[in-house]
């Protein structure tokens, strides 16, 4: 889809579709006020959000239709919103064939954050996750174009490059198991990383062998897929002052079965959406190459197939992990955590002063959170907070979860220095604090995606499918660093 700034006035627009949003009460006189009058004074349109109303050949304008559509409450009409709002357009738009797309923003909102917000739900509700799908048609009912009528150029390109990196993301979760595997998505990764100009490494089994990553590779063992490390570096052209150095680590389970301690059967398909979290922080790497924020960041990517194979690790196996700790694996569906403490502890290695991991960590977190916000866990609050001020201003919602030392209690082993799972209650904790047991000191947030990363249905804004949740605040915390 081809994104464009146009600095037009509405009666020159000669789009398929030139939007424009009415609110609730509040009719806009912008364009064929008479008949928009009309439509409110019916009750045919409200104004409430998500609604749409579309006029054929409107008098004195040279778009083909008007599009009215639904803002809400005006009071409450921010970026967040109209993210939303566009998105919906497009798709409902889309869906009626309609090629090319014109969105009016009333000057009051035409903000960096505002303009960049619409290009954004423009370009994710291009993405269909219809890859594998054969129908000869389906390519038909697409955008070619969406245009802005206002707003910076430079917000313009950082909606159209948070919105691809977050589209390459979705792409990345949407693989089925058998196509994308850890070797996959380590290709995957190099060519991104060779195409935006950053550096990647990955580390095969006999490095992370010699290194002494027992942790991450007990996982892999059951599956007849090599792991992989996936490390892609950021360096800001100009040093910066300070030694921050901002380490992004994300779960990178292709496949998870749950290994020897095997999940049910029903819904198991979803567990391809387990390395969500190693796509988002891969996206926001792609993000960030454009962008250039004013601080290093590396990316690390532990990627496995969880399998149940004859050389799987058993319950009860103990093994060493890179920090030198040994773990009881008692149950080998608590893979997430396992991986992920030798990816932390080989970051930390790296120089990474400030650590975020995003996983598709608990069940637990669905039946807490639910599939509207992510669960967060620091050792920092300060950082949490700078954290969350990034993810409201990206309206992606978060929910910071407790971490009183009492939880940490229950991974005490009884054979090893602490075993990987804590019991039914406070799953999602236990789990944080597994993890938090290996960063020691560094400044460090949990971020658990298992109720985010995925829809089951669609949305009016979003295709069903993976959501790439956590990218964009990524790239700010990074950008406003
Ligand atoms: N990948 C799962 C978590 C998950 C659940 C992600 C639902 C997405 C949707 C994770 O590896 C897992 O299996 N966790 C276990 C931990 C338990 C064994 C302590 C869980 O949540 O049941
Ligand atoms: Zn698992
Ligand atoms: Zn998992």
């Amino acid at each position: 889809m081809e994104i464009k700034l146009e600095p037009k006035k509405l009666g020159e627009v000669d789009s398929d579709a030139l939007v424009v949003v009415g609110f609730e009460g509040a009719p806009p006189g912008a364009a064929a006020a008479d008949q928009i009058k009309e439509w409110y004074d019916s009750g045919e349109f409200s104004g409430k959000g998500l609604e749409v109303a579309i006029l054929h050949r409107p008098a004195g304008l040279q778009a083909k239709r008007l599009v009215l559509a639904g803002g809400g409450k005006r009071e409450k009409f921010d970026a967040g919103e109209l993210r939303k709002l566009t998105g919906a357009v497009v798709r409902t738009l889309k869906s009626k064939g309609i090629h090319s797309i014109t969105l009016a923003v009333d000057e009051a909102w035409r903000s960096d954050d505002m303009v960049a917000s619409a290009v954004e739900g423009a370009v994710l509700a291009d993405l269909e996750n219809d890859r594998y799908k054969t129908d000869p048609k389906k390519n038909e009912k697409h955008v070619d174009s969406f245009a802005v009528l206002g707003g910076s150029q430079a917000a313009v390109e950082r909606g159209r490059i948070l919105a691809e990196a977050q589209n390459f993301t979705r792409d990345l979760a949407n693989e089925p198991a058998n196509v994308l595997t850890p070797t996959l998505l380590a290709e995957r990764a190099k060519q991104m990383a060779s195409e935006f100009g950053l550096e990647c490494e990955v580390l095969d089994q006999d490095r992370m062998r010699q290194l002494g990553m027992g942790a991450l590779l007990g996982v892999a063992q059951g599956s007849a897929e090599p792991p992989a490390l996936i490390v892609i570096r950021y360096q800001p052209a100009t040093t910066p002052a300070s030694k921050d150095h901002l380490g992004l680590i994300g779960k990178g389970v292709t496949f998870d079965t749950g290994g020897i301690s095997i999940k049910p059967s029903d819904g198991m398909e979803k567990m391809r959406y387990d390395m969500a979290g190693g796509a988002a922080v891969l996206g926001a790497m792609r993000a960030i190459a454009q962008l250039k924020p004013p601080i290093p960041v590396t990316a690390l990517v532990p990627t496995v197939e969880n399998m149940p194979g004859s050389k799987a690790q058993r319950p009860g196996d103990i093994v060493k992990s890179l920090s030198g700790k040994t773990i009881e694996v008692l149950n080998t569906d608590a893979e997430g955590r396992l991986i992920l403490i030798d990816a932390l502890t080989y970051a930390r290695r790296l120089g990474c002063t400030h650590l975020v991991d995003a996983a598709t960590l608990t069940g637990a977190i669905v039946v807490a959170l639910g599939n509207v916000n992510i669960g967060a866990f620091t050792n920092n609050e300060a950082f949490l907070n700078k954290f969350r001020a990034a993810a409201k201003a990206e309206g992606e919602k978060t929910w910071q979860l407790p971490m009183d030392e009492e939880y940490k209690e229950l991974l005490k082993s009884n054979f090893a220095d602490l075993h990987n799972i804590g019991g039914r209650s406070g799953g999602s904790i236990t789990a944080a604090w597994f993890i938090r047991d290996f960063v020691d000191d560094t400044p460090w947030i949990h971020l658990d995606i298992a109720g985010t990363a995925w829809l089951d249905d669609a949305k009016p804004h979003m295709a069903k499918g993976a959501t790439g949740v956590g990218l964009r605040t990524f790239v700010r915390l990074a950008e406003t660093w």
